[in-house]
C-alpha cells in the first residue's frame, strides 16, 4: 500500500489474454517504488509495454539491468558491429542493410512461434525491445500466454506430459542453417539433433506458477517417444500453445519499450518485407535451467 501511494505508475491491461500498458513511468528516471510497480506488473501480465518512451541506449541498459544480469547475446552472425559500443548489451533486430551488409539479426522474414535461447541450457527470462524505427504497417509481433497454455491442455495430455521433457535442436536456426559451432552437423534427424533437454511443464521461479515450456517447433522431440508419437505430441502441444485464443498482438509504435518472459509466454513475429525500415534494440536477461 506504501508503494502505491508513493507512485503515480500504474499497469493498464490490454484487455486480452495477456498484456499490459505501463502508464506515468519514465524508464529514464525512475523511484525504487515505481520500478516495483513494473516488477510486479510484468509477473501479472508477462509482457508489458511502456509506450513513447525516449532514452538513449545508455539509460535502457541502466533500465534493463534493473530486471537482472543482463546478457551479451550470442552473435548470430548478421550484426556487424554486433554491439553498440556505448552500450554492449544492446544487439539490434533490423531488416537494414548499411552498404548492402545487415546492421542487424532476422531480416524482414516471418519469425515462428519460439521462447529466447530454448536451446540453451540457461534459457533468457526476459527479452525488452525498444523500437528505435518501424515500418509504417506490419512486422507485429504476438505474444502467447503459456500459463492459459497449461490450463487449456486435456486432463490425460497434462498428466502424460508431467512425466516427459524436451529436447530443444541446438543446431539449426530458424532459417533452417547451421549455427556456429554446429556446421558440421549432417542430420535431419530430431532424434539425432543436439540439444538440451527440458521439463514440458515449468515453475516460473517468481511466480511460482506452472507454465507449458516449448522452444521451436523445429527440431523439437520428446526422448523416449517413438519419432511419430513425439510428433503427434509436439503438434498437440503447440497448437494448443499458439492458439489465437490466448494470443495478444502488439503493433509496433516509434519509441514502444516492450518486455516479455520467456518463462510464461512464447513469441512470433510476422514478416514485412517491402513494409520499410525497421529496427529494434535488444536487450536479455539471465535465466535459469528450468525446471
Ligand atoms: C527476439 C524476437 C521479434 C521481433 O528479438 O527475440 O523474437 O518482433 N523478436 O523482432
Ligand atoms: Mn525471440
Amino acid at each position: 500500500m506504501l508503494a502505491e501511494a508513493q507512485t503515480r505508475v500504474r499497469a493498464v491491461p490490454t484487455g486480452g489474454p495477456l498484456g499490459a500498458d505501463i502508464v506515468d513511468f519514465d524508464p529514464g528516471h525512475f523511484s525504487d517504488e515505481d520500478m516495483a510497480v513494473v516488477r510486479q506488473a510484468l509477473l501479472d501480465h508477462l509482457v508489458i509495454r511502456i509506450r513513447s518512451t525516449d532514452i538513449d541506449d545508455v539509460a535502457f541498459e541502466r533500465f534493463g539491468s534493473r530486471f537482472g544480469e543482463l546478457l551479451p547475446s550470442p552473435d548470430f552472425t548478421r550484426s556487424r558491429p554486433v554491439y553498440l559500443e556505448n552500450a554492449r548489451y544492446v544487439t539490434i533486430i533490423s531488416n537494414v542493410t548499411d552498404d548492402g551488409k545487415p546492421i542487424g539479426e532476422h531480416g524482414d522474414g516471418e519469425l515462428h512461434w519460439h521462447t529466447d535461447l530454448a536451446f540453451t541450457d540457461t534459457p533468457s527470462a526476459l527479452t525488452m525491445l525498444l523500437a528505435r524505427e518501424v515500418p509504417p504497417t506490419g512486422g507485429n509481433t504476438s505474444f502467447a500466454n503459456m500459463y492459459a497454455a497449461l490450463g487449456a491442455l486435456s486432463p490425460e495430455t497434462r498428466e502424460r506430459i508431467k512425466r516427459l521433457r524436451m529436447k530443444h535442436q541446438a543446431s539449426h536456426n530458424a532459417q533452417g542453417g547451421r549455427r556456429p559451432g554446429y556446421k558440421d552437423i549432417e542430420t535431419d534427424d530430431v532424434r539425432e539433433m543436439p540439444g538440451p533437454i527440458h521439463p514440458i511443464i515449468r515453475t516460473h521461479p517468481l511466480s511460482g506458477r506452472q507454465a507449458l515450456y516449448l522452444g521451436r517447433r523445429f527440431g523439437a522431440y520428446i526422448p523416449g517417444l517413438p519419432l511419430a508419437q513425439s510428433e503427434a505430441l509436439c503438434d498437440e502441444l503447440f497448437a494448443t500453445a499458439n492458439d489465437p485464443s490466448r494470443v495478444w498482438a502488439q503493433e509496433w509504435k516509434l519509441g514502444d519499450l516492450v518486455i516479455w518472459d520467456n518463462r510464461c509466454t512464447m513469441h512470433r513475429r510476422d514478416a514485412f518485407t517491402g513494409l520499410g525500415r525497421r529496427r529494434m534494440h535488444r536487450l536479455t536477461t539471465r535465466g535459469e535451467r528450468p525446471v
